[in-house]
Formats: C-alpha cells, structure tokens, sequence
C-alpha cells in the first residue's frame, strides 16, 4: 500500500530490532504491550526529529517560545478540558473470546478475531489514573497527561507576563503523553505512551483561518524539506461530524504509512475553547490586553500537533529502501543527513597500529563537528553495507596509502560514489556536503575515484 512498495511493517520492525533503533519495552520479560524503547540509534533518530522541529517552530521564528510541564497536573485541568467527561472511545467486548475492540473501528457488528457476538458500546476514557501521594483515595486521583496542550494553555498568563510577547505569538512544547487506547498497533503508530511536538500559537479572533491555512502550509513543508517524498503525503479536512468538541476546523497532515493513509499530524482551530474554559474553572481572567487599545480579548488558537514517533515510523518508512549492488541487495535509509544517527563513518581499512593511529586522530577531528561512527570490523564492503542500513550519510575510509599520501576516501551513501580529498580538507568537505553540496564538487588536490 506504501508509496515505496519495497517497504513493509516487518522490514521496518526487524530493521529497527536488528541495528538498535527500537525494541519492545521490558523484552527480556516477554515485552509490554504498544510500548517501545528507543535504542542507541533509535534515541539520536528520535533526538533529531525533535530538535528539527524545535528548531523550526521555536530557534528560527522571533514569534514562539518554549515550554517544558510537568506531566502531572491539578486534576481540574482535565475537567475544564473536557477530558475528564468526553475523551473517551466506545469499547465492545466479544462475549465468545472477551476480545475488546474499539466500536467505531469496526466494519461488521461481529468480533473480528472469532466472528462472535459483541457487547453493546460503553464509552471508555483514555486516560490513565494514578494517586498523588501515599493515600489511594479518589480525592488524590490524578491522570498521566494525554496531550501536551493543557500544560500550554494553563501557562498562557506566565509566559504573556514574563516574554511581554504581543499576539499573534506562540508557545510549544514536546514530551510524552499517555492514552490507554484500546487497540494499539502497527509498531510505534499506536501506543499507549508516546511522544508530542504540539505548539498553540494564540491570535486575534478574525485572523484565525488566515493562521491555519499557514500553519498547514508550514507543517506540510517541514515534512517535505526533511525529504519525505510529495507522493506520500496528503491533507484530510475534518468533516463536521468528527471535529473534536474544541475545534471549529482541523486538518489532517497524513503520510501513506505501509498500512495505508493515516494521520501524522492535525492543525486544528481550537478558537478560545481551551482559554475560555480554564478562566471559568480557575477563577482567573486569561484575557490579552492590547496595550494600545486597552482592549480585552481572548485568543484564538491555532494548534500544529505531531506525534514523535509517528514522525520517526513516517522518517523511517520514506527512507527505506533495497536496491542492487553488485551480485547482492543491499538495504539503505535514505534519511537526511540532519536526522542520520551518524552523519559519518570512520572506516580503517586494517587493524594495523599505525593506521588505527590515524584513523582515531580522522575520528577526534571529525565528532569535534558531528556524531560520528568507528568501526573497524569485517571487510570494508561489509562496513559499508552497515553503514547504509542505518543511514549514514558519509564514509571515511583509511587506507595504507593515506599514511603517504595523507588523503581519505570519501563514499557518498545513496550514490555509493567515491571521492579521493586531501585530509586537511575533510572536515570543510563533509559540512558542505551535510549542507547539500553535490557530490562531485572537488575540494583542492581532491579527485573522483
Ligand atoms: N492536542 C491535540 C491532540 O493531542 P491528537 O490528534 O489526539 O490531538 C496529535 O494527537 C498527534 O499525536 C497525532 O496526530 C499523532 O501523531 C500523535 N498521537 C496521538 N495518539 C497517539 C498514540 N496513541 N500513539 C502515538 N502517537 C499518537
């Protein structure tokens, strides 16, 4: 079903299993349904992903600060939410195999896994509950967060009073959420605790439509210049009927993931529900004043929301690919060099001392700049492969004649091409590179091998 019809869900799962991206949480004790750990390269993936979001949304605009909340919060968050009466799903249970299934998920009135008959709906809420302190009593009930946003909105009068920030202005956050979803699956798309990159940027009533049609725009382009490919990617309007209590119109970024089209992210117009609500049951006005006009108002809100992993499994599946080289398949992550775990290799060609001397000083020069691998196991060809798999960008590989000629070899990943440069211009080569440079631009006394 992908747009990239050499990818499927397994090569995904195995890969990440496979090279340390991601594994099931608690593996040695049979692992912990929809929960996943991100391994050593998975972390830098994950870390990547972020940090180009927030460098996006935060670092590169004069107009949004940051934020970081506690995930516990005072339970009447959630009550002037909404979350504590509406974010709920129907849940049926099969009366044959007790399987228990999302009711607005399924096509046929009859259990999916036995063809048995089904309870009638009850509404479920999503929201896991913990006791705050040693008494476990309702009164010291409260929930993991489900979404980031409250944290946002609940802030809004600590940010305006300590930034001065004048609308339209925004505030974002990532950090993990918890939803204890009734179906999970499809790896990390589903789970019950994941990750969110969410920003509500807070403007006049009136100019709301105007700031959601580019906010979509935005998003939809910070997807596209990290290299995920047009053809996979799409809008999906809300229709009215599916439009969350809060929100006057939402859209849906989707990516075809291998099970189909679904969502990776929603740009919704939460107009001033979240504010409006939150002065009514904290007691206190979180109206802007215009200093100029002295006017009061509310904010309207406009809210780009991404799932992190979504995002990793989304990075992941447009960069996976299988292609020949020589007599064998080999597999490569075609990822952009700014989400690479590594961005460079540094390959010796032999275990030699006098080679491992120079390949380790290679090594100190290049990580000054960026993460960067060492490996000096199997043959070179074998390294290489690795390499690909885990989409790093550049190689480096030492050889004998580098201890004369003081040059390296430089393989690109997707091209498999190789350069000859001189060492003292490796590291201004590979940044230019990293920033774009095509491949058979030449660095002084370097040559195409
Ligand atoms: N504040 C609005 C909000 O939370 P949402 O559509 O429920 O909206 C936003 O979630 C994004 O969070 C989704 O587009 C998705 O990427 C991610 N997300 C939501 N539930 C998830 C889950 N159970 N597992 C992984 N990601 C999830």
């Amino acid at each position: 079903m992908s747009e990239n019809n050499q990818v499927n869900m397994e090569k995904i799962v195995s890969l990440c299993r496979r090279r340390g991206f991601i594994f099931p949480s608690s593996d040695i004790y049979g692992g912990l349904s929809s929960c996943w750990d991100y391994g050593p390269l998975g972390v830098e993936l994950k870390r990547n992903v972020k940090d180009a979001w927030w460098k996006a949304m935060v670092h590169n605009r004069d107009d949004v600060v940051g934020l970081d909340c506690s995930i516990l919060m005072h339970p009447d968050v959630w009550k002037a939410s909404g979350h504590v009466d509406g974010f709920s799903d129907p849940l049926v249970d099969c009366m044959s195999c007790k399987m228990r299934w999302r009711a607005d998920e399924l096509k046929e009135q009859v259990c999916p896994s036995c063809g048995g008959k089904l309870s009638e709906p009850r509404q479920f809420n999503l929201m896991f509950k913990t006791f705050m302190g040693p008494v476990e009593e309702s009164t010291n009930i409260v929930y993991l967060r489900p979404e980031t946003a409250q944290g946002i909105f609940v802030n809004f009068e600590n940010v305006v009073n300590t930034t001065r920030k004048k609308l339209p202005f925004g505030i974002a956050q990532t950090g993990k959420s918890f939803r204890n979803e009734i179906t999970t699956g499809n790896f990390i798309f589903r789970s019950r605790e994941f990750e969110q990159m969410e920003m509500e940027f807070f403007c006049m009533p009136g100019t709301d439509d105007e700031w959601l049609e580019y906010w979509r725009n935005e998003r939809m382009n910070w997807y596209l210049k990290l290299g995920i490919n047009p053809e996979s990617l799409r809008f999906r309007e809300h229709t009215k009927d599916e439009l969350a209590h809060y929100a006057k119109g939402c859209y849906d970024i989707e990516f075809m993931f291998p099970m189909g089209w679904s969502e990776l992210e929603g740009i919704a117009n939460r107009c001033d529900f979240d504010l409006t609500q939150h002065a009514r049951f904290s007691g206190k006005s979180l109206e802007y004043v215009n200093n100029e006009s002295g006017e009061h108002i509310v904010p309207y809100v406009i809210e780009p929301s991404a799932g992190v992993d979504r995002s990793v499994l989304a990075f992941l599946c447009n960069a996976y690919c299988e292609e020949p080289d020589k007599d064998e398949m080999r597999t490569v992550l075609k990822l952009h060099p700014s989400l690479a775990p590594y961005k460079v290799a540094i390959l010796p060609l032999s275990r030699k001392e006098n080679l491992v001397k120079l390949a380790k000083e290679i090594h100190t020069s290049v990580r000054q700049q960026w993460i960067t691998g060492y490996d000096d196991t199997q043959s070179i060809g074998r390294r290489y492969r690795r390499q690909d798999e885990i989409g790093t960008p550049y190689c480096v590989t030492v050889d004998f004649d580098s201890l004369e000629d003081k040059q390296v070899t430089v393989r690109e990943r997707d091209s498999m091409k190789q350069i000859r440069i001189p060492i003292s211009e490796l590291v201004k080569t590979l940044s230019a590179k990293l920033c774009g440079e095509p491949f058979d631009v030449l660095p002084p006394g370097g040559r195409c091998l």
